[in-house]
């Protein structure tokens, strides 16, 4: 079995940024809006991120109008029933995750495999809302899922080998470097991930540089394209914040623990660039530091 039909939920930076990578490589996607609304929002970032590429003579226009003719836009979840593959990309809520899965359960046809893109929470508890577990997967893209080449692939101790090989069958052809991981809360990434960037906020609180100083040292000493606090940013210090909370949860660290700042910015809806202002203000250009967090 090959995937030729994707059905993907939740139309934020990844599943916009996964629908993307999907058509471009020939696969007809569905991306469902979970929220009420129009889908334009999320077209609009398509064809921008598309253009983009048009611009830097990466892509042809009619390659980008083909690649946008392959992604229907919908907020019916009916739009699954005739889906191979079933991707979830919404909030990361467990209880609203199961219930949206359940729901899909019901509707795809039972070849269908479900799989989730969540940063940190367990697929298992995720696959046992549904009655076909063998069926289910971890599918988790990194941010911004256009330019990032791999997906972690977790497979529970109920799917099925052949859906694991489906799978990677699938992120092989979509460019990404699959690497299997075991169900364990965050996978390898965002285990290691998270705490690094928390703890270069813990870095600024004690007053070892100002936040130039460690994303700086961090971009030039260890050669990261971005340093941590910029990352945090990027990803969504929301996003950051529920990854420490269950990593904190799950392991009892406490270099997991959100800090302060943290606890505080995502409070206030500081939330990064998605809100123009999180450790960097991006309402200048280029963004500067945040003059109220030591910057
Ligand atoms: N569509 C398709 N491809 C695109 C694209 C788009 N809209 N935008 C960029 N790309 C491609 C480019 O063509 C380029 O590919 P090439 O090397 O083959 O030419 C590549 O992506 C890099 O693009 P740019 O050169 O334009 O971008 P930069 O060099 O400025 O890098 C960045 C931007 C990729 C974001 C880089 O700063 C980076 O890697 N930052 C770190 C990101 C990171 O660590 N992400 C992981 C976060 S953790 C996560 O996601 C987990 C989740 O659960 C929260």
């Amino acid at each position: 079995m090959s995937i030729a039909k994707l059905a993907i939920l939740g139309g934020g930076q990844m599943g916009a940024g996964i629908a993307q990578v999907a058509a471009s490589n020939g696969i007809d996607v569905t991306l469902i809006k979970a929220t009420p609304g129009s889908s334009d929002p999320v077209k609009a970032t398509i064809e921008k991120s598309l253009t983009r590429l048009v611009e830097k003579e990466k892509m042809s226009q009619a390659g980008a109008m083909e690649v946008m003719g392959r992604i229907a836009f919908t907020d019916d979840l009916g739009a699954v029933a005739t889906a191979d593959l079933f991707i979830e990309s919404i909030i990361e809520d467990i209880e609203v995750k199961k219930a949206k899965f359940a729901e899909v359960d019901r509707i795809m046809k039972p070849q269908g495999i479900l799989a989730s893109n969540t940063s940190t929470l367990a697929i298992t508890e995720m696959q046992d809302a549904t009655e076909r577990s063998e069926r289910f997967i971890g599918l988790h893209f990194f941010n911004p899922p256009t330019a990032m080449k791999l997906v972690e692939v977790v497979p529970t101790r109920t799917t099925d080998p052949s859906v694991t090989s489906v799978a990677i069958g699938f992120c092989e052809r979509l460019g990404k470097t699959p690497v299997l991981v075991a169900d364990s809360t965050g996978f390898i990434v965002n285990r290691l991930l998270t705490p690094y960037m928390v703890d270069a906020m813990r870095c600024l609180e004690a007053g070892l540089s100002d936040i130039h100083g460690i994303d700086t040292a961090m971009q030039l000493g260890a050669n990261h394209p971005m340093g941590p606090l910029a990352l945090a940013d990027y990803i969504g210090l929301d996003i950051v914040h529920a990854m420490a909370t269950n990593l904190y949860e799950s392991f009892g660290l406490e270099h997991m623990k959100p800090t302060r700042t943290l606890d505080h910015l995502v409070a206030e809806g500081i939330l990064g660039r998605k809100s123009k202002l999180g450790f960097y203000d991006y309402s200048e250009s280029p963004p500067v530091p945040n003059p109220a967090l030591h910057g």
